[in-house]
């Protein structure tokens, strides 16, 4: 009798319901939605396998670089993408360089707190201040 072994679907359930706490923002928005839906697949192993299939281990990576930018996507790039009220540009360094002079704790407090025009973690009150910092990471990843 072959036996098999299901990986990856305990991991998807974790990831997705991970990814969607992190928008639950935008639970109405179908198209935040459409990219959070589930992308797990189910990997079958036959007897004396080894290894799982390079595509699959891949996809198994968490994923906090997307997680930042998806919530940027929707609770700072309205104003950090385009420059409004005064916000400086995602991927504008001579924007960011004196910003990230000031090291990482001032500028998560100012965007948890809020800073000048800057709201208070953009205005999404509901995210919590770990997922402002990941947002932050990235956008300093971005604009450094
Ligand atoms: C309503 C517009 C607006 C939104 C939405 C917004 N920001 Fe900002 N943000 C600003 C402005 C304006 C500044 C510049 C404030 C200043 O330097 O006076 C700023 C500055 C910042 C800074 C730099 C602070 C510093 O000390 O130099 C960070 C970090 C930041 N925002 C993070 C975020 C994050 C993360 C989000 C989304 C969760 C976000 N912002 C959403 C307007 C916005």
């Amino acid at each position: 009798m072959i036996s098999r072994t299901v990986l990856k679907s305990a991991f998807a359930a974790t990831l997705t319901a991970s990814l969607m706490s992190v928008l639950s923002a935008s639970a109405d928005d179908n198209e935040i939605l459409e990219r959070v839906k589930p992308t797990g697949q189910l990997v079958v192993l036959e007897d004396n396998a080894t290894t799982v299939p390079a595509a699959a281990a891949a996809e198994a990576a968490p994923a906090t670089a997307d997680v930042g930018k998806s919530t940027y996507d929707t609770a700072c790039f309205a104003c950090h993408g385009t420059g409004a009220a005064g916000a400086p540009i995602t991927g504008n360094k001579d924007a960011w360089a004196s910003r990230v002079g000031q090291g990482l704790d001032t500028l998560y407090s100012h965007a948890i707190n809020g800073f000048n025009a800057m709201p208070p973690k953009g205005g999404a009150m509901n995210l919590t201040d770990d997922q402002i910092k990941v947002v932050v990471d990235y956008m300093i990843g971005q604009s450094s």
